[in-house]
């Protein structure tokens, strides 16, 4: 069986690393059960359903700076992408056109069984719409999830590829009734659980050795006299990057002078920054007083451990992005997700996890901010959120059986 698997931007990065880890070992494991070698050196398959992957990774290059893409590539050891389309920043048309006419050369010269595609980015939907036009079986591990708003280029995303996927490999059963009720065939939905989990189940060790002061120093983007005496009484961690949050003045501006004006008496606030919002706190003559700020400490964006490192020990955690609200749940801090919606509500206190939606309205962010901080650490983990799921995944595949119509 031949599987190409496609990352484009930053958070595909910690999804496809088990992934591939996982066929390595499955096809360690048919090499250990006794197949035999053939002259050639090629494994001999038992049987057509247990031949071994050949899998080849291809990258988007939509995320090109080092440490938005080649440090995550380092830190996770994921092998160098056999194919990179070399696509790079552009509206959200240029992105998908670009990888579509890249990505359908790939699939004429290579001609896999599968395209594997993960989460949400514009590299999802444009190799997923490529692959099944050229009549090439499209998994995607992270099916179902659904924000319901439309306004949400990753919504968008998310629905096209789960419409056309063959293979919906979903992390929750929240996830399954969404595709159920959207008439998704029974037979193509599987349960498996969170990939990202066993992505932080398998560095959890390696970051929790990590110095939280050598993590500032290293990753600084603007030179501070020292901090440290304050974070180490505690400290509130932030991640901010959707367009509806940074992309306007007058919404950006009041959630900076909250934090900058409320949030940093009680604590300093650590802020790995997205390129998008850097520049969009110099477009907005924002950026002099949050890069001098004494309560602020920025960071250029940092590494996977350095930030699981962070949010193990951060009073609380004030974001928009999906995967540390998930982060958060496991490692149970608690959490204000700066969003009206969210994808994965697996992950709110309603349903058992430690976030709570404040949008991006500081009223209603004050709010539940104060009430935030009265509560205590409490890990949280869902079902098959274990650590496994990318074995589930490959299982999924390799056992795959069309239904013939
Ligand atoms: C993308 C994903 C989003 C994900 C986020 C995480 C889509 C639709 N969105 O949004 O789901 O949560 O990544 O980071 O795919 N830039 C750089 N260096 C880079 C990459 C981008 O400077 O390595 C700049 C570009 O100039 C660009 C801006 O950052 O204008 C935004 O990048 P883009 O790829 O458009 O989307 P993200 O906002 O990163």
């Amino acid at each position: 069986m031949k599987i190409i698997s496609v990352v484009g931007a930053r958070p595909n990065f910690m999804k496809i690393a088990p992934f591939i880890r996982a066929i390595e070992q499955y096809n360690e494991s048919l090499k250990a059960h006794g197949q035999s070698t053939s002259g050639a050196g090629e494994v001999t398959p038992i049987s057509n359903d247990q031949s071994p992957i050949h899998h080849l990774l291809v990258h988007t290059g939509q995320h090109y700076d080092d440490r938005m893409s080649k440090a995550f590539f380092e830190a996770l050891n994921i092998p160098e992408a056999d194919i990179n389309l070399g696509v790079g920043s552009g509206s959200h048309a240029q992105q998908v056109g670009q990888t579509m006419i890249e990505f359908e050369k790939v699939l004429e010269k290579e001609k896999p069984d599968w395209v594997v595609v993960v989460g949400d980015v514009n590299a999802t939907l444009a190799c997923s719409v490529t692959a099944r036009k050229q009549h090439i079986k499209v998994c995607h591990i992270e099916a179902g999830l659904r924000s319901r708003d439309m306004k949400m280029p990753e919504e968008i995303n998310r629905l096209v590829t789960d419409r056309l996927a063959d293979l919906l490999l979903t992390p929750d059963k929240l996830s399954s009734e969404n595709l159920r009720d959207e008439g998704t065939p029974e037979n193509n939905i599987v349960f498996v659980g969170n990939i990202m989990i066993d992505t932080l189940e398998a560095n959890r060790e390696k970051a929790e050795k990590l110095n939280i002061e050598d993590i500032i120093l290293k990753n600084s983007l603007v030179p501070q006299a020292s901090p440290f005496a304050r974070v180490r009484e505690g400290y509130a961690l932030m991640t901010l990057h959707r367009p509806s949050n940074v992309d306007k003045q007058e919404v950006f501006e009041p959630i900076i002078n909250f934090i900058l004006e409320e949030v940093t008496t009680d604590m300093p606030l650590i802020w790995p920054i997205h390129p998008r919002s850097q520049k969009h706190l110099k477009e907005f003559g924002l950026w002099e007083k949050v890069s001098n700020h004494p309560g602020i400490i920025l960071l250029h964006p940092i590494g996977y451990h350095e930030m699981l490192r962070l949010n193990m020990d951060a009073r609380i955690m004030l974001t928009d992005s999906g995967g540390l609200q998930e982060e958060c749940t496991i490692l149970g801090t608690p959490c204000l997700t700066l969003r009206w919606n969210t994808e994965r509500p697996i992950t709110l206190r309603e349903h058992g996890g430690a976030s709570v939606l404040v949008g991006n309205n500081v009223a209603r962010i004050r709010k539940e901010y104060t009430e935030t901080l009265q509560l205590n650490r409490t890990p949280q983990r869902p079902n098959l959120w274990d650590g496994k799921t990318a074995d589930r995944c490959v299982k999924a595949l390799v056992g795959f059986k069309e239904e013939k119509g």
